[in-house]
C-alpha cells in the first residue's frame, strides 16, 4: 500500500471567475477535472490510497470521485472547517492515514501538472533514509515559488518561500509541489491550527537538523495557478506533450467531448478542447483554448489561448485572445476581448474592444 495526500483546499483566486463555484483542482483540464489527471498519474506510480485534503467547496470532490472505485484507488476525504494552510492540512489528514510511522506518505499540491518520476522520488527518499524528500525543478524566475538550495549531496540547506529581497534569490531550484514524508514527521506538525509547510514546517525541520533532501527532476512542470497556465496545461495534455492516463480520447490536435458540434468549415487546433454539447460555427477558429460544455462560438469568431465558460456565447466575428469568459456570458458580434480580460459569469457585453493592459490608464 502507498498513500498519497492531495492538497486541494486553496481558494484559487487567481483563476476567478472560473473558480467562483468550482475549486481550482476540479476545473476541467483536457476534458476531466485536473485532480483526475493527478490521481491517474499517482496510481500509475503505485499509489493505492488517496486522501483528499479539502476546504473550499469540499463536496464537489466527493460527489465526483466517491469512494474512488471508478478511478482505481481508494479515496477518503479530510475536510477542514476553515483553511488550515498547507502544513495544517497535511497534519489534519493523519487520522485518515493507515501508513506506519516509518512508511512513506506522498503529498501533492493539487495544482501542479508534472512528469515527475513519482516512484523514483520515493526510492530516493528510501535510499537516503530521509525525513522528507522534496521534488525540485528549475525555473528562470523563481520569485513566485519556494526556493530550495541544496548542497552537493542533495541535502536541502534552506527553504525560502516567495522571497522578497534580491539577496534571497540564491538558487533557481524551486519546490515543485510534491513531497515524500516519513509518516511520523507528519504526526509532529502541530495540530488544530494554521501551519504553512513552506514557511514553518520545512524551516523548522532544517533548524532541527532533520534529513531533508531535494531531488531535482527536469521533467515537464507547470503550476496551473493562472488562466494562461490552466489553458497551457490542458493543451499540453491534449497534444501529448505531457501524457496523462486520464485523457478521455486520443492524443491529437484537439479533443472533442461527446456532443461537441464543430462545423466542417471551422478550424479547431493547438490542443483545444470543445466541451460537451458545445458548438463551433462555420469559419470560426479555436486555437489552444478550452471551450466548456454547452458554449457557442459564433460564425467567424476567433478564440486563441482562452477559456470560454460553460454555456457562454461568443458573437460572430468576435476575437477572444488570452481571455477568460465566465459561464453563461454573452459577447456581442465583432467585439474584441484581449490580453488578460476576464468577463464575469452571465455578463452581457456588446459593442466594445476590451484589452487588459497594465500600461493603459
Ligand atoms: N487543504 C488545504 N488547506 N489545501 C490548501 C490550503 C489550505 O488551507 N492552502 C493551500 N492549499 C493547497 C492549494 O489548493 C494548492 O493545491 C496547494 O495547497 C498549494 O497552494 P497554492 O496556493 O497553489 O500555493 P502556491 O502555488 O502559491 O505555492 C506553492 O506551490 C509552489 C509550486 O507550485 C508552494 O508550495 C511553493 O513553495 C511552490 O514552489
Ligand atoms: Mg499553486
Amino acid at each position: 500500500m502507498l498513500e498519497a495526500v492531495l492538497l486541494v483546499g486553496g481558494r484559487g483566486t487567481r483563476l476567478r471567475p472560473l473558480t467562483n463555484n468550482i475549486p481550482k483542482p476540479m476545473l476541467p483540464v483536457a476534458g476531466v477535472p485536473f485532480t483526475e489527471h493527478q490521481i491517474a498519474r499517482a496510481r500509475a506510480a503505485g499509489v493505492t490510497r488517496v486522501v483528499l485534503s479539502t476546504s473550499y467547496r469540499a463536496e464537489v470532490f466527493s460527489e465526483y470521485f466517491g469512494d474512488g472505485a471508478d478511478f482505481g484507488v481508494e479515496m477518503v476525504y479530510a475536510p477542514e472547517e476553515s483553511p488550515l494552510g498547507t502544513g495544517g492540512a497535511i497534519r489534519n489528514v493523519t487520522r485518515f492515514l493507515r501508513s506506519g510511522p516509518d512508511d512513506p506518505v506522498l503529498v501533492f499540491n493539487g495544482d501542479v501538472l508534472s512528469g515527475l518520476d513519482i516512484a523514483g522520488l520515493v526510492a530516493h527518499w528510501r535510499r537516503a533514509g530521509a525525513a522528507v524528500a522534496l521534488y525540485l525543478t528549475r525555473v528562470p524566475d523563481p520569485r513566485a515559488f519556494g526556493l530550495v538550495p541544496t548542497d552537493a549531496d542533495g541535502n536541502v540547506t534552506a527553504f525560502l518561500e516567495k522571497p522578497t529581497s534580491p539577496a534571497e534569490i540564491v538558487t533557481d531550484q524551486i519546490n515543485a509541489g510534491c513531497y515524500v514524508f516519513r509518516r511520523s514527521v507528519i504526526d509532529r506538525i502541530p495540530p488544530g491550527r494554521v501551519v504553512s509547510v513552506e514557511r514553518e514546517t520545512f524551516p523548522a525541520l532544517l533548524a532541527d537538523g532533520a534529513n531533508v533532501i531535494g531531488v531535482v527532476d527536469d521533467a515537464y512542470w507547470l503550476d496551473l495557478g493562472t488562466p494562461a497556465a490552466f489553458v497551457e496545461g490542458s493543451r499540453d495534455i491534449v497534444t501529448g506533450r505531457i501524457p496523462s492516463p486520464a485523457l478521455p480520447g486520443e492524443v491529437g490536435r484537439a479533443l472533442l467531448l461527446p456532443g461537441a458540434d464543430v462545423s466542417v468549415d471551422a478550424v479547431v487546433a493547438g490542443g483545444s478542447v470543445i466541451g460537451r454539447d458545445a458548438h463551433v460555427d462555420a469559419y470560426a477558429t479555436v486555437d489552444g483554448s478550452v471551450i466548456l460544455d454547452g458554449a457557442r462560438v459564433g460564425v467567424g469568431a476567433t478564440i486563441t489561448a482562452s477559456v470560454v465558460g460553460a454555456g457562454a456565447v461568443v458573437g460572430h466575428g468576435t476575437r477572444v485572445s488570452g481571455a477568460v469568459i465566465g459561464d453563461g456570458a454573452v459577447l456581442g458580434a465583432e467585439n474584441e476581448f484581449l490580453d488578460g480580460v476576464r468577463v464575469w459569469p452571465g455578463a452581457q457585453i456588446a459593442d466594445c474592444t476590451i484589452r487588459h493592459s497594465s500600461d493603459q490608464s
